[in-house]
């Protein structure tokens, strides 16, 4: 989709932009209308977490997908939109970012954004990719402020929200229309090239191994004592070398 005809509702305080995103989706929104908003009340994150923010601080973005993949492949969308995240990232900014599996964005070790992506069937099934990057906090509450970063911290220099946010939509165009077209490979391919998870020793829930590769359905596969395992997405915890 090109820039011109990409809708894109811009507000400024709203409870959640996948909110928005769902009921515009239900009243017949087109594929590719994009929410943005400049503070959320209710920001949600993975795994049913709070995702908060200060207003002007964070790029809060909702994307609505209608696509033509199998609804059993639509979580690899996940995977595609983090991998756009951190195109742009290191496009407008020239940081190296790097790919947390499922879907978060690292740089320097340390999470810069987050993708939620979520799917409801409204007639037809629709995704909502939501996109939380962290661009102006100079620091973090204290439970984050050994995980988190932001573009401003790492770039040490402001970088226009709307800059970015144009790249990510190119980029996510880009990657989700390779994934309809070509299939999983190639998105597999360069997610495990931007890999932070790969090679490192992690928890996955209740599963502890090394992660040594992203499977053809997108599971992570785990190296445990006892075997292999794919595991399907989970919260990865643990960052040391194996
Ligand atoms: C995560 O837990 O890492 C995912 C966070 C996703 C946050 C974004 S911000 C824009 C969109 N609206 C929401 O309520 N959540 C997502």
């Amino acid at each position: 989709m090109d820039r011109l005809s990409r809708k894109i509702i811009r507000l400024t305080r709203v409870d959640s932009t996948q909110r928005v995103a769902f009921e515009l989706a239900e009243r017949g929104a087109a594929d590719g209308t994009v929410v943005v908003a400049d503070t959320q009340t209710a920001g949600r994150g993975r795994r049913g977490r709070v995702w908060q923010d200060e207003p002007g601080d964070s790029l809060l973005t909702s994307v609505i997908v209608r696509s033509q993949l199998r609804v059993v492949d639509l979580p690899k969308l996940s995977l595609a939109a983090a991998l756009a995240v951190a195109e742009a990232i290191e496009a407008t900014t020239g940081l190296r970012a790097r790919l947390k599996w499922p879907n978060d964005v690292l740089v320097n070790g340390r999470k810069l954004a987050g993708i939620l992506l979520e799917s409801r069937i409204v007639a037809e099934p629709v995704v909502v990719a939501g996109i939380g990057i962290n661009l102006r906090q100079r620091s973090f509450p204290e439970e984050l402020a050994q995980t988190a970063t932001s573009v401003g911290l790492e770039a040490g220099r402001a970088v226009g929200r709307d800059e970015l946010l144009e790249a990510v939509l190119a980029a996510f165009d880009r990657w989700r229309t390779r994934l309809e077209r070509d299939g999983f490979a190639p998105l597999r391919e360069r997610w495990l090239a931007l890999a932070d998870t790969i090679g490192r020793a992690v928890t996955v829930g209740e599963h502890a191994g090394v992660a040594v590769d992203l499977a053809a359905d997108g599971a992570l596969v785990l190296q445990e004592a006892q075997g292999v395992r794919h595991v399907v997405a989970g919260e990865v915890l643990g960052s040391e070398h194996g």
